[in-house]
């Protein structure tokens, strides 16, 4: 019902002669793969490259973020009219990196994820809770107010939710399946109450230390629907065994 769907977050690695060699190895490797939907983020200097390599085949590409003005004097930004016209269908809005790092608001992100569906991408959005929020019972009331924040007013066309507990990005440490099951179901009951039944067809991702040894037990989870993988996306045999996983 709900296809898988496995992104590859490169976050600030890879060279554009390294985004080749990784498409150029990856793309013979997964070409036969139908059952899941695969994508890349690339940085944005190596999206028009990555954009001509991939075009026409099963693999989709994604930028790691935007600026929701449709262009302007805002040095140094990208718009999504610019992320789609270099072949992007995605793009990853809200990621734990940007809201810590870049500051990025619920309302900030917000405005992002409209500008992104507004021009014909579809967003992967990004929630979840610090070690700290986890430890002192806040974390539902964080993921809630990630969601219904970032999502105000958002449509569910297009739309994939990733769940990445800060604690266990490029940590090593996996929420365990049962952790991430806990944390999914609790969000798909939110995008239940902004949405009704169409929450069913939104694919909720687990990111977080995804690796070829752990993603199927993960994936087994019923409210568990791909995954959003840094680390162990960067070697492409490495994600080949994630996409292929089960
Ligand atoms: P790691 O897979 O390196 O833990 O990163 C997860 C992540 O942040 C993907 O967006």
């Amino acid at each position: 019902m709900r296809k898988p769907f496995i992104a590859a977050n490169w976050k600030m690695y890879k060279t554009t002669g390294e985004t080749k060699d990784f498409i150029t190895n990856f793309l013979p490797a997964v070409k036969a793969v139908d059952n899941v939907d695969i994508v890349l983020a690339p940085p944005f200097i190596s999206l028009s490259l990555a954009g001509d390599l991939l075009k026409g085949s099963n693999v989709m590409l994604s930028a790691q973020d935007l600026y929701f003005e449709a262009e302007g004097a805002y040095t140094g930004e990208v718009s999504a009219k610019m992320i789609l016209d270099v072949g992007c269908k995605w793009v990853i809005v809200g990621h734990s990196e940007r809201r810590q790092y870049f500051n990025e608001s619920d309302d900030f992100l917000n405005k992002k994820t409209k500008a992104a569906k507004a021009a014909g991408l579809g967003v992967i959005f990004c929630i979840g809770e610090s070690l700290d929020e986890r430890n002192s019972g806040k974390m539902f009331d964080i993921i809630k107010r990630e969601v219904e924040g970032g999502l105000k007013d958002v449509d569910t066309d297009n739309l994939v939710v990733a769940y990445e507990p800060i604690w266990a990005i490029g940590t090593g440490v996996t929420a365990t399946p049962d952790q991430a099951q806990e944390a999914h179901a609790f969000v798909r009951d939110r995008l239940r109450d902004m949405y009704g039944a169409k929450a069913d067809d939104i694919r909720i991702l687990y990111g977080g230390s995804v690796k070829p040894d752990n993603v199927t037990e993960i994936m087994s989870k019923p409210d568990v629907d791909g995954a959003l993988v840094g680390g162990a996306s960067l070697k492409p045999d490495s994600f080949e065994k994630i996409v292929k996983f089960g």
